[in-house]
């Protein structure tokens, strides 16, 4: 058995591709309070290759052998969607607290169990990788939101846009992988549930990604009555935002517009675009493993939690059915389980 370095948290990173990667490679570099000990992807040469960002780690080739280590006191999930479900059970088992990155999992049922799972073990062990909750940016809106000075938030225009929309991205991957992000930020920011979902399609973008047609509204209405419109558009040809406006009762917030340097040259008035999710969001990821890691340590998980990724959930199967119906889908919610109250 590895010998156990009680003064940093050992993690083991599951799943190895753009996103676990990137984590892998934060960790030693700008996380305080832990190390890497394990690394482990169902594809081995992955895993051999991105062992090399964390000095001291090891490979498993699962999660099973990783725990079998004894060193673990968190688990990374960064795997596709679809191998959460049984990711998470397992490290819930083992009653190793997980950051695992969003989805929770892929349809509602799933989470539910996991829900479940977590209130019988009666302790708070999964943190949902939903990082705009610790973006600067997006905290200061949120704060000017529950400050209240600026009255209650009425509406929120959000845009969420790639440069290209990734290989194999289908219309069908929309919602789940990147319109669950505002369904999440929806709810956080308006700090209310969602009712109900509908999604409108324009006119075809002749540009775009041949399986995926263009750009999707999604107009999301909440409890209190406030409306959020999701302009999602996974082919903008120009670069990634994440952006949008709130109206409040006395004033609006802006926030996620291209800011640093502006040049003035060749007629043209232009400042940088971020090119992906990686470069717009490194410390509000940075932030959020930084967090898990403290409350690990502290014994008390901050940030997104399982309920929170089971309601996006919820949200996203009426987000799939209002994009194939074409109708006002509504979303039904179980009462919140006390454990979860804030
Ligand atoms: N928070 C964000 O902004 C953000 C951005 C991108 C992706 N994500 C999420 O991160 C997760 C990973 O996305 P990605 O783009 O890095 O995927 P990816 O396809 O690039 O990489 C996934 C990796 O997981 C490995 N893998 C698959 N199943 C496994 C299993 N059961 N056990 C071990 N390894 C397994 C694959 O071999 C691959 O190396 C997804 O849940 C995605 O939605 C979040």
């Amino acid at each position: 058995m590895a010998s156990v370095d009680t003064s940093e948290l050992g993690i083991v990173v599951v799943g190895t591709g753009m996103m676990g990667t990137d984590h892998l490679r934060r960790i030693p570099q700008s996380i305080a309070g832990a190390r890497v000990v394990t690394v482990v992807d169902a594809d081995s040469a992955r895993a051999a290759a991105a062992v090399k960002l964390a000095p001291g780690a090891r490979t498993a080739a699962s999660l099973t052998e990783a725990l079998s280590h004894g060193d673990v006191g968190g688990v990374l999930i960064a795997t596709p969607g679809d191998s959460h479900h049984a990711l998470v059970l397992e490290a819930l088992e083992a009653r190793i607290p997980v950051l695992c990155e969003k989805p929770l999992t892929t349809d509602a049922a799933t989470s539910r169990l996991i829900v479940e799972a977590e209130v019988a073990a009666g302790q708070r062990l999964i943190q949902v990788g939903f990082m705009r909750r610790f973006d600067k940016q997006f905290l200061e809106v949120k704060n000017a939101i529950r400050d209240g000075g600026l009255g209650s938030a009425l509406v929120g225009r959000f845009v969420h846009r790639l440069d290209v929309a990734p290989p194999r991205f289908t219309e069908a991957d929309l919602i789940p992988e990147a319109v669950v992000h505002e369904f999440d930020t929806a709810r956080w920011l308006f700090d209310d549930e969602i009712e109900s979902v509908e999604v409108l399609k324009p006119r075809a973008n002749a540009h775009a990604t041949q399986q995926l047609a263009g750009p999707q509204l999604i107009v999301i209405r909440l409890a209190a009555g406030g409306i959020v419109v999701v302009d999602a558009n996974m082919d903008s040809h120009y670069g990634y935002e994440v952006s949008g406006e709130i109206t409040l009762e006395k004033g609006t917030v802006e926030f996620g517009r291209p800011s640093g340097v502006t040049y003035r040259r060749s007629g043209a008035l232009t400042s940088d675009v971020t090119p992906d999710y990686r470069a717009r969001f490194v410390d509000a990821y940075n932030a959020e493993i930084q967090a898990f890691v403290d409350g690990v340590r502290d014994g008390h998980l901050p940030g997104p939690s399982a309920w929170d990724g089971y309601v996006a959930t919820v949200v996203v199967d009426a987000g799939v059915a209002a994009q194939q119906s074409g109708k006002v889908e509504t979303v039904s919610l179980p009462d919140k389980p006390a454990f979860y109250a804030e």
